[in-house]
């Protein structure tokens, strides 16, 4: 017989979320039945992430397209990127992410209410990537979306999330940011095929109990911006046809001079509202985790905000830019090192195609 989803709390079930002291536009109430309403805090149970075997690097890279490893070095940070293999596709290595996730937070495939895909490299148009990854992770037919919000998806996913776990209707949300961005880039254009690598990370949401959890988030889409970072054809506007591949319409076209300032100013301001909502000092910080774009985009976003460079996370020079993978991967690093401890503060920070940005704040 089919489980009731376990996100239809029964009485009792949360009643270790007791009365938190988290501020209070943070805080949240759940019925967990018998009409009781009880406050509870929305955080992260597990982590995992999975990254393709090959490595491209800057070296590789000066064999293919007009470029050196010291302009890659110098203008991005980047030294390598992954690239996955050509039996490996979003699902397959989000399926092994989110393997390791459920792992840590202890729970099962079937235990999930909830399953958000963050990505903009699907393996197919339709159906979504998260209905592939249900399928292959043996997770029971619940609720499975994907969400296109570029490299700012990871951190819009945990925001869906986290709603749907605070108002009581889910428990268990997995949310992946996924990426094999090798199958968009045009590695005959310098301006984009040196910054894009492939990854995947997952992470299980959840009730936590305060002080730990979301203390705030700030999402924003600003489409006049649109034609800054995008990939002209394969959709309704211009379908595929012997000319979009002539033309190499389907490749990811960037402009990244006028991304890099609009980055730079947004990731900060938001940045500053998640903390001012939380009534959180940049100093009180323990882990800023920006998106991985470039090396001088969170240099100056970290100065602009005064945060110390020992608190900054980053792995560019390692993994490249995922996109959506890029934040969780680097949270799956830091929870798996040790860097990341109980009770420490941290502060992420994303911009993408959209464009899109926002930020969330939370204690671990
Ligand atoms: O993931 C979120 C969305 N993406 C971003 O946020 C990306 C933000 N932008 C960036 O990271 C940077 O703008 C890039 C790394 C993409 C480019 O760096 P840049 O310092 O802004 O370079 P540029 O586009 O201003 O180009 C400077 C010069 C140009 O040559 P000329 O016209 O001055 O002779 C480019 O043609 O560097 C040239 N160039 C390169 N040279 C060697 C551009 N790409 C390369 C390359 N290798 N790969």
């Amino acid at each position: 017989m089919r489980q009731p989803p376990s996100g239809m709390y029964k009485a009792g079930a949360l009643l270790e979320h007791k009365e938190g002291n988290l501020p209070a536009h943070s805080r949240g109430t759940a019925k967990v039945g018998l009409g009781v309403s009880m406050e509870l805090a929305v955080g992260i149970l597990g982590t995992g992430s999975e990254l393709p075997e090959k490595v491209l690097t800057n070296f590789d890279l000066e064999k293919m397209v007009n470029t050196s490893d010291q302009w890659i070095t110098e203008r991005t940070g980047i030294k390598e990127r992954r690239q996955a293999a050509p039996h490996e596709t979003t699902s397959t290595l989000s399926v092994k992410a989110s393997r390791k996730a459920l792992a840590m937070a202890g729970i099962t495939p079937e235990n999930l209410d909830l399953i958000i895909c963050a990505t903009i490299s699907p393996d197919m148009p339709l159906p979504s990537t998260a209905a592939l990854i249900q399928r292959d992770l043996g997770a029971r037919a619940c609720c499975a979306f994907d969400l296109a919000a570029a490299c700012s998806g990871f951190l819009f996913g945990m925001t869906v999330a986290e709603q749907f776990i605070r108002n009581g209707k889910y428990k268990y949300v997995l949310v992946i940011g996924a990426e094999v961005l090798s199958r968009y880039v045009d590695y005959q254009d310098r301006k984009t095929c040196v910054i894009f690598g492939d990854g995947v990370a997952a992470a299980v949401l959840g009730p936590v109990t305060p002080p730990s959890g979301i203390l705030a988030s700030d999402l924003h889409t600003e489409g006049q911006h649109a034609n800054h970072l995008y990939i002209p054809a394969g959709g309704t506007a211009s379908p595929a046809s012997h000319e979009t591949v002539t033309r190499g319409d389907h490749y990811i076209k960037m402009r990244g001079n006028e991304l890099f300032k609009v980055a730079v100013r947004n990731m900060e301001e938001v940045s500053r509202r998640v903390m001012e909502k939380a009534q959180i000092c940049p100093n009180q910080i323990d882990l800023f985790v920006p998106h991985q774009a470039n090396q001088r985009i969170n240099e100056a976003v970290r100065e602009r905000l005064g945060v110390v460079p020992e608190k900054v996370y980053s792995n560019i020079d390692r993994i490249g830019n995922t996109s959506s993978a890029s934040i969780p991967i680097c949270l799956d690093e830091c929870v798996r090192s040790g860097r990341l401890k109980k009770g420490d503060l941290i502060l992420m920070a994303a911009f993408g195609a959209g464009v899109t940005w926002g930020a969330v704040l939370m204690r671990w």
